[in-house]
């Protein structure tokens, strides 16, 4: 039987081997991770994260041949493939703050697996992380170990959260890169037969080791760029009178360009995008492309930017003032049906809006009180001027209230602003909530999911990002 090894138990390691464990039964999957509150969460009734179809798989193959471990060394001893998911955050500090990714638990993790190897395997990076991380790693494992064959392999993970099941089931494709050498190109085929299992043959690519690297920083980027574009056409839209959903449609319908991935947002978050674009322009920078590097940082300054215009939109359209109105902010992970909150959206907004001494009633299905305070306590990382760091004020948080109810949030608010496009937002009964507000009452759909012109009917006074103006805010005239 061949055993699998996953080091960490997070959003990509989890779903991945419950997938591989489902549709291998010959294969043994143990995951491990050195959180001993994450493995025992993946071991109880309460998974550690939220994803549509997770339990099931979980559940029907938990302790047959997908087993949780704390006990690190041992199982990746015991294992032939070891994968290796663990996080790589940016830089926040040294050489490459703000931009570099954060390799310690990658380090570590080598180290270790150098450490206590007493038989020949396969290293496979599952975590994205720079070009030639592979080489580094290769470099740490064979310095450390006489005798044993390493062999590293490159095998990104292309899930998005919320649909991470349908797309570990049917992936678009598999990327497994290695080295040409015949010791790399085995272990390439041994991959690739674990993937067989369900894969259809042509879906799996294999590439050189740095071409499976980069794709999967290329493609992240690219996937964020299509948001900046989209975004920013949004602006120009609510300037001229054009519908970015008319215009995304009518662009999308170019086969070159495709349909999906148009939606115009307050801004897009999690975990991946913005870091693997400033990773990838510290790379161009290490390597002087500076006007690459340039390029590439602007898909996240025009994202900096979708988020700040959403709050000079709010606070404008009110009067100028939010100041002791009460807010309800509907939905705080970084998009529908998760309940992660890296890097969402509603963490710039909030603070926004905290700014000018709003006082918000948050509402999400998915994240707890403790996430959501937790995550407007940090300090935002100023890319450009990290030196600048405000500690938060104390006060903000008495500003902060955070419900369990929709309607409760809504209770009194002078606005709305909706932030995750959870599909529950879609069905409110949102006479029910004007009746219960401030007049004029404002809603701002920052995900373009309700319906505006039966909004206006009710009598809110409505922004939608990209749509024309309502002739309230078009009136005010300020400046975005
Ligand atoms: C992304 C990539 O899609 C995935 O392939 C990679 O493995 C990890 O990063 P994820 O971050 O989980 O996945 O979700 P994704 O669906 O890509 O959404 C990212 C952000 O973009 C979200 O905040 C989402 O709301 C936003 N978004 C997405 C838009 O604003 N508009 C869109 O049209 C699509
Ligand atoms: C373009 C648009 O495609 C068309 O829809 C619009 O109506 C007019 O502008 P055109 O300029 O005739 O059409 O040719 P196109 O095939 O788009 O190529 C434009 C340039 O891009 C060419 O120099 C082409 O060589 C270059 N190109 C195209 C690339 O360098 N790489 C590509 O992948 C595609
Ligand atoms: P991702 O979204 O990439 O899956 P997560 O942060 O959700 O990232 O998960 C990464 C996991 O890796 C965390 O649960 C963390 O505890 C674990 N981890 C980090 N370093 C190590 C290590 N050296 N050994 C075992 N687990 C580790």
């Amino acid at each position: 039987m061949v055993k699998i090894c996953c080091i960490g138990a997070g959003y990509v390691g989890g779903p991945t081997m419950a997938m591989i464990a489902l549709k291998c039964p010959d294969i043994e999957v143990v995951v491990v991770d050195i959180s001993k509150p994450r493995i025992a969460a993946w071991n109880s009734d309460d998974l550690p994260i939220y994803e549509p179809g997770l339990d099931e798989v979980v559940k029907q193959c938990r302790d047959k041949n997908l087993f949780f471990s704390t006990e690190v060394e041992k199982h990746v001893a015991e294992a032939d493939i070891v994968f290796v998911s663990v996080n790589t955050p940016t830089k926040t500090r040294g050489l490459g703050a703000g931009k570099a990714a954060d390799l310690t638990y990658w380090e570590s993790a080598a180290r270790m697996i150098a450490d206590v190897s007493k038989s020949d395997k396969i290293v496979v990076e599952k975590s994205t992380v720079p070009v030639k991380t592979a080489e580094a790693i290769e470099k740490i494992l064979t310095h450390n170990k006489k005798g044993i064959n390493f062999q590293i392999l490159s095998n990104p993970e292309f899930l998005a959260e919320g649909t991470a099941m349908e797309d570990l089931d049917k992936p678009d494709r598999v990327l497994i890169g290695g080295r040409e050498t015949p010791g790399g190109q085995k272990a390439v085929a041994a991959l690739k037969a674990v993937y067989a299992h369900w894969v259809p043959e042509d879906r799996i690519i294999t590439t050189n080791l740095w071409s499976a690297e980069l794709s999967k920083l290329a493609a992240n980027a690219f996937l964020a760029q299509r948001i900046s574009s989209i975004n920013a056409m949004s602006a120009l839209c609510e300037s001229t009178g054009a519908d970015v959903n008319e215009v995304a449609y009518a662009i999308g319908k170019d086969s070159r360009i495709g349909p999906k991935f148009l939606n115009a947002s307050v801004g897009f978050g999690g975990s991946c995008f913005q870091k693997d674009i400033l990773n990838l322009v510290y790379i161009c920078e290490c390597n002087g492309l500076l006007e690459v590097a340039h390029y590439w940082k602007q898909v996240v300054s025009i994202n900096d930017y979708q988020k700040t215009r959403f709050v000079k939109r709010v606070v404008s359209s009110m009067f100028n003032t939010v100041s002791g109105k009460k807010i309800a902010v509907l939905g705080f992970a970084f998009k529908k049906d998760t309940g992660d909150t890296r890097e969402t959206p509603a963490i710039d907004v909030c603070h926004g809006l905290l700014g000018d001494k709003a006082l918000l009633s948050i509402y999400d299905p998915q994240v707890t009180e403790e996430q959501i305070k937790r995550d407007l306590a940090m300090n935002k990382f100023d890319w450009d001027h990290p030196q600048h760091l405000q500690p938060q004020s104390p006060t903000a948080f008495k500003q902060v209230s955070v419900v369990w109810d929709v309607y409760e949030a809504c209770k009194d608010a002078h606005g709305i602003c909706v932030i995750t496009e959870w599909d529950e937002f879609k069905k409110l009964d949102y006479q029910k909530i004007y009746d219960n507000m401030q007049k004029p009452a404002f809603l701002f759909d920052g995900r373009n999911v309700l319906n505006v012109e039966e909004m206006r009917k009710i009598g809110f006074v409505v922004y939608s990002i990209g749509k024309p103006l309502d002739p309230w805010i078009k009136d005010l005239q300020v400046s975005i």
